[in-house]
């Protein structure tokens, strides 16, 4: 087969290789034209490993600028961002562009397929009308389906083949084309009715996630005000076999899912007049965290009689998870932000991240870093960062992780 892949990120790239190995073709096309560029060198930018398994299969991914490649394509799938707009409402502006485009040069019989993640009811009421301007009629003259993306960066338990794909079609046939497809790089396709329960169900996923991990993070605040060593509680809970999930707290909610997801299912959920209260305030209590995060850094320095302005602040990874580089909605950033603003002295140490233009920062060495820092706080810790190096070459550590459980210091704090 011939594949488009609209959206070279996250989420496209690996879809590309994942069905280049399969030994199919496949053309990706990007609005950057860095990306184009780079996937036509056979290199990625995503950390897991991704280079040499797209310089393994280069030869059968070719990038494109442009639309007009995917008119020889059997399937074309959509992975562009879906970020909000400065007012956290869903902004579909990248849809809405790869969608117009695509409708540019959409030929009969051609199969397409949403991967971004929105609001229930984007692939019929916005993507099936803008394909439509090609004159070509969704469900009759071209197939058009939905299937949520579960990719989980940087995670290798978990590949597209081993986790169950969702898929939900306009019309039967359009169900059976895309299984067909998703057949040919995952052994487990789940079948809904229609692109909303598919829509719907990726929303629930991470909404799950964004309420427990408010829940937890709730329980945090409040253990620090109870004195209560709050990875001793969730430890203890998570012994129950069944009944219980276990969630971590931490600095608060990253990358491009969790933060964002949760406002379109509530800004849909508006238009029926029904209130989304767990989701909105799940959002609140997790924005919350940094705040939190700079106040208890402030409190620990201020426990050895010294100001926050004018301290030398040492973050140890600023991405908002372990093993990636990536920054989006990284506490880490809103954490750093909120101590520059008390006149912190900032540093930081992060794998992945060499330099953070904005801030005007590159990454340290840890060594000398540690002895020069007055407080050194663990944001998100990559799992080459040694713990021990941190706790014993630092006057001070923070931990927001709770990786240093099983570290006994006097200088060690953890959340
Ligand atoms: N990153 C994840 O872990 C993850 C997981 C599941 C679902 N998702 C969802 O998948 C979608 C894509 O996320 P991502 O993380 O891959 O984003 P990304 O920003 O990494 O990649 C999106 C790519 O689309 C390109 N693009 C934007 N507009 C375009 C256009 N009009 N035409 C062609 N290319 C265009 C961008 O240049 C970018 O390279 C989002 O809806 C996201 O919520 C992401």
């Amino acid at each position: 087969m011939r594949i488009g892949i609209v959206g070279l990120g996250y989420v496209g790239l690996p879809l590309a290789l994942a069905f280049a190995e399969e030994g199919h073709d496949v053309v990706g096309v990007d609005s950057d034209p860095r990306k184009v560029a780079a996937s036509a060198r056979g290199e990625s930018y995503l950390e897991d490993g991704a280079s040499g398994r797209l310089a393994a299969v280069s030869e059968r991914v070719a990038g494109s600028p442009g639309y007009e490649e995917l008119v020889a394509c059997e399937a074309v799938l959509i992975a562009v961002p879906t970020p909000l707009t400065r007012n956290r409402e869903p902004d579909l502006g990248p849809l809405v562009a790869a969608g117009s485009a695509l409708a540019g040069v959409l030929r009969e019989g051609q199969l397409v397929v949403l991967e971004s993640t929105t609001y229930p009811g984007t692939t019929r009421e916005r993507l099936a009308p803008l394909l439509e301007e090609s004159g070509l009629a969704a469900g009759r003259d071209f197939n058009l389906a939905y299937s949520p993306e579960r990719v989980d960066p940087g995670r290798t338990d978990f590949t597209l083949r081993g986790t169950p794909k969702i898929v939900g079609g306009m019309t039967p046939a359009c169900l059976e084309r895309a299984v067909g497809l998703y057949g040919r790089v995952c052994d487990e396709i789940v079948t809904v009715s229609g692109p909303e329960p598919a829509e719907l169900a990726k929303l629930l996923e991470n909404v799950f996630r964004s309420v427990n991990i408010a829940l937890v993070n709730e329980l945090a605040m409040l253990c620090d005000r109870m004195g209560i060593d709050v990875w001793e509680v969730v430890d203890a809970a998570s012994s129950k076999p069944y009944g219980f999930m276990r969630f971590d707290p931490g600095p608060g909610m990253g990358g491009h899912c969790l933060p964002v997801d949760p406002f379109y299912l509530s800004w849909k959920a508006r238009e029926y007049g029904q209130p989304t209260e767990f989701v909105e305030l799940a959002g609140e209590v997790n924005q919350r965290m940094p705040e939190f995060c700079a106040e208890r850094i402030a409190r620990a320095l201020n426990d050895l009689s010294k100001p926050v302005r004018g301290s030398r602040v040492l973050i140890l990874g600023v991405s908002y998870k372990p093993g990636v580089g990536d920054l989006r909605e990284s506490p880490a950033i809103k954490i750093m932000s909120l101590l520059a603003k008390s006149g912190a002295d900032l540093a930081y140490h992060a794998d992945h991240v060499p330099q953070l233009p904005e801030l005007g920062l590159r990454s340290e060495p840890l060594h000398p870093a540690l002895s020069e820092a007055d407080i050194a706080v663990i944001v998100t810790a990559h799992p080459t960062l040694d713990l021990h190096a941190v706790v014993e070459g630092a006057p001070l550590v923070v931990d927001f992780r709770g990786v240093t459980r099983g570290i006994e210091a006097p200088n060690l704090v953890r959340l």
